[in-house]
């Protein structure tokens, strides 16, 4: 293992001095995608002192170093996670084979397009979140936007470096794309629909965090299992710094709970938007769009190409070594959610085209932890009500469940029916405005915006009132 080179220019644990073709290659690509940081990236506060977290080395004593920086003067580098020694492929019909050190050149193609693939979402999420500095709650809210901003964007290095050191010219090429498409455009979207929604603010923005970057940690995870041993090592550090982001999904979503509910015993009442907090009901609707579009992110539920992603060796199950089976998966089945006339019913597939159910479904009960703990918030506080997660056929657009409507229950719906309801059910124009009549920014040190309650301890052991970005 080579040490972290944190003096260079672009920090690395990948011995970069010693390649000079790809020093030189990502050296011309830092100033690209600091000129589309400068552009697409957080809006304001970009001279700004702000207390980050920068990776400096990825061994266990810690590889995070906290202290105040600008955000372009960020070190975003390339880290690795640590070789396993004499790693073997786990899965597939390589399975025992040593992982491979380079990429295998008939798998060129489609490790490249998975890797763009995963890729194309990290400055998306840039993309989709620059506004948000401008509404932020606190400074506390406001600095860990910035540090799941900051860390997409070394994601997005991470890729890029996987680009360029092991596909040549392509790669290149890629790398380039990469900060050529822009989420939302008519013309050069970002590849997956949900990075081309607006993340218009801080409640989207934690559901967004809570929901979609759970489905990169469960990509990433099946990447991480990957016998493209770059790859493979490259996700595996990644997942840490994901961690954080669920982190800021999952309590931004569980204090703004605690808020409407500490509203409505305060004021004896269901309603609490008279009071400038967000309903339950509304922050239900949130839950069953944020659920719904992250849901699509995993592909459709028979996919061949996730057949062979797996056969090939290239992506594989979540969790994949701890599993306790053959790893190639050829004779067995896997009970898939499908459509049997007007009702939902589950059929046994083959395994292998199942892959993509398989990790939705390892992501669903992910994603009934979180809500779980929200619920424990508001039981706590003596309130009845339970959030719950949609139905897995609820409002999806790519799939077997993409051309009927269901309803959130699971029951298959008339179009009527759907029109009916729909606004009951997904957030409505008036909900946005509404949502959005609340995103008056709160930058004094210490307050916090009514609608969310404070947290329950600050970044670092830092208190909850420190001065996480520096306005003066
Ligand atoms: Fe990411
Ligand atoms: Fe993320």
């Amino acid at each position: 293992m080579s040490a972290t080179d944190y003096l260079e220019r672009i920090p690395n644990n990948v011995s970069l001095k010693d390649n000079r073709r790809l020093l030189r290659a990502l050296e011309e690509w830092q100033p690209k995608f600091l000129e589309w940081w400068q552009d697409m990236g957080p809006h304001g506060y970009q001279a700004k002192d702000v207390y980050l977290r920068t990776a400096v080395s990825v061994d266990t004593q810690g590889w995070a170093q906290f202290g105040y920086l600008r955000m372009p003067e960020y070190r975003w580098g390339i880290f690795l996670a640590e070789p396993e020694p004499n790693r073997a492929i786990a899965f597939g019909d390589h399975t025992g084979q040593p992982a491979w050190q380079e990429v295998p050149g008939e798998y060129r193609g489609t490790l490249r397009r998975l890797i763009v693939t995963q890729g194309d979402t990290e400055p998306a999420s840039v993309e989709q979140q620059r506004h948000l500095g401008q509404t932020c709650p606190s400074l506390y809210d406001l600095r860990n936007l910035f540090q799941v901003n900051v860390e997409e964007g070394r994601h997005l290095w991470a890729m890029v470096y996987l680009l360029d050191a092991y596909f040549g010219r392509d790669g290149r090429e890629e790398s380039e794309a990469l900060l050529q498409r822009r989420s939302g455009d008519r013309d050069k979207p970002r590849i997956l629909g949900a990075f081309n929604e607006r993340t218009p603010d801080w409640l989207s923005f934690f559901m967004f965090s809570f929901f979609t970057d759970r489905d990169g940690k469960y990509q990433l995870a099946s990447l991480a299992e990957s016998g493209f041993d770059p790859l493979a090592r490259t996700c595996r550090f990644m997942l840490t710094e994901e961690a954080h982001h669920m982190f800021v999904g999952e309590t931004g979503v569980g204090r703004i709970v605690q808020r409407t509910c500490e509203l409505m015993r305060e004021h004896r009442t269901d309603d609490v938007s008279a009071h400038g907090g967000i309903d339950l009901p509304m922050i239900q609707k949130y839950i069953n769009f944020h659920f719904s579009v992250s849901l699509d992110l995993f592909g459709s539920e028979i996919s061949t190409n996730a057949a062979n992603f797996y056969t090939l060796g290239l992506k594989g199950r979540f969790e994949e070594t701890k599993k306790d089976d053959d790893h190639r998966l050829k004779d067995v089945t896997y009970p898939v959610a499908d459509l049997d006339g007007e009702r939902v019913a589950m059929r046994e597939q083959p395994a292998l085209v199942s892959l993509n159910e398989r990790l939705r479904d390892d992501y669903v009960v992910d994603c009934a932890r979180g809500v779980a703990r929200w619920n424990q918030v508001i039981a706590r506080a003596g309130i009845d009500v339970e959030l719950t997660l949609p139905h897995r056929a609820f409002h999806r657009a790519i799939g077997c469940f993409g051309d009927v409507r269901v309803s959130p229950e699971g029951r298959v719906i008339s179009q009527a029916e759907w029109d009916a309801r729909r606004d009951d059910w997904l957030p409505t124009k008036a909900d946005e405005a509404y949502v959005g009549s609340l995103m008056q920014p709160v930058t004094e040190r210490g307050k916090f915006a009514n609608w969310i309650a404070p947290p329950a301890r600050g970044i670092n052991g830092q208190p909850a009132d420190f001065e996480y970005v520096r306005l003066a």
